[in-house]
């Protein structure tokens, strides 16, 4: 039996609140038997600028690198709108990607059949829904150089942010969106904007060109991503993976959260390449959402996309895959019986809070586990 090394990076907002709630899936994980985890827990975003003036402290970063998985929970908030851009909370994130060179984002949308009724789209558009965006994470416009505002000194100021991609960034991205297609539909659609953008240009070329070298049994479609937003909406269940650039998939996922009922749903898992010895990735597991200033500290947060995406680490970093399935049958059987956070109730329904949604999750582990 394994041990596993964790670290914990709560952050801000109710990124300390959903945390609390994963913890208690790991102690139960812990004292079931079998492989188990042991945590260690340090500041990052907002909390970290506090404490030491930057997002995150040397000695976190080490410790990132040297755990088997990072969990992080949500960074940013009102109270840092003034910091440096280059120590504010959201850095702290960026950093972590960077440094631990996770350039693979998998952001599962899945409808809950209990949530089929939740989403503001129609029952039939997302009853069923499972697709996958994969988003392209440490290139592109987040990390282009140059990144600057300047003084024209005519009163004017420019800002400029550089959107870069390298062949081999989405080589690498291409070739994980059809190995994973493999395991699922077997169908990618890559979005970009090649009608405007040299980097849309050659992403085209790119994964066309990954695709007839060893993936022409996967089905590839490409699709401008403007076009591909509104086809989210329109008839989501035409997509399988979704492969597609920094910025978009960003904007993509947010979009994609809704279809499964919340924002509060949408876990994610950040991989990089596998290590040449030991085949192990790097890999940080995060809700898709924020910190969530508005419901901080009220007990409202819905846990659940903290609480996948600690299922996908279970399922990515330790192939305890049983373990995962078991997660997330945990989380649909609660929802099957009702239970509600205030981001996903309807009228009527009785609503409960961050840790009951937590404390339910767990005791249907312990159910379907019996
Ligand atoms: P947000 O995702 O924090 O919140 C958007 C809306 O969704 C809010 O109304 C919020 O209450 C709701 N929401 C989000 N998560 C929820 C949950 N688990 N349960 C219930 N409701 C939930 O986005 P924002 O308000 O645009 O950003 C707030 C801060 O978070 C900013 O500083 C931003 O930079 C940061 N942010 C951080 C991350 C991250 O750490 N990975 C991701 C996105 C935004
Ligand atoms: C996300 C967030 C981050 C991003 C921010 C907080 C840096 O929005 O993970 O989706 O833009 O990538
Ligand atoms: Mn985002």
């Amino acid at each position: 039996m394994a041990t596993h090394k964790l670290l914990l990076l709560p952050g801000d907002g109710i990124g300390p609140e959903i945390m609390a709630e994963v913890k208690k899936v790991i102690a139960w994980l812990n004292a079931r038997g079998g492989d188990t985890f042991e945590t260690e827990e340090d500041l990052v975003g907002g909390a970290a600028y506090d404490a030491h003036g930057k997002a995150i402290s040397e000695e976190a970063m080490q410790k990132a690198l040297a755990a088997d998985a990072v969990i992080f929970g949500a960074v940013g908030g009102p109270k840092w709108d003034g910091v440096d851009y280059e120590v504010r909370p959201e850095a702290g994130l960026l950093r972590l990607r960077k440094d631990l060179e996770l350039f693979a984002n998998l952001r599962p949308a899945i409808c809950y059949p209990a949530l089929a009724d939740a989403s503001s789209l129609k029952h039939d558009v997302i009853e069923g829904l499972d697709i996958l965006i994969l988003r392209e994470l440490t290139g592109g416009v987040y990390f282009g150089e140059p990144k600057e505002i300047t003084d024209l000194g005519n009163g004017q100021k420019r800002g400029v942010d550089t959107q870069v991609y390298d062949t081999y960034e989405i080589e690498r991205i291409a070739k994980m969106a059809f190995e994973l297609a493999r395991t699922r539909r077997n169908k990618v659609t890559s979005m970009e904007k090649r009608n405007v953008m040299k980097t849309g240009v050659l992403w085209h070329e790119v994964v066309d060109d990954v695709h007839k070298r060893g993936y022409e049994d996967v089905e590839l479609e490409h699709m401008l991503a403007d076009a591909g937003g509104m086809q989210l909406v329109r008839w989501p269940k035409q997509f399988d993976v979704i492969v597609t650039d920094n910025l978009f998939g960003d904007m993509l996922s947010d979009v994609a959260a809704m279809l499964t009922g919340s924002l509060g749903m949408l876990p994610s898992a950040s991989l990089g390449a596998p290590d040449g010895k030991t085949g192990k990735r790097k890999a940080l597991y995060e809700p898709v959402h924020g910190s969530a200033p508005d419901i901080a500290g009220t007990g409202a947060a819905n846990p659940i996309a903290m609480i996948a995406s600690f299922g996908m680490a279970l399922r990515y970093s330790f192939e305890m895959v049983e373990e995962a399935d078991l997660v997330d049958r945990a989380i649909a059987a609660t929802l099957e019986k009702g239970l509600r956070t205030r981001d996903l109730a309807g009228q009527g329904d009785a609503v409960v809070s961050t840790a009951e949604m937590g404390d339910a999750i767990v005791a249907e582990l312990e159910n379907l586990s019996a």
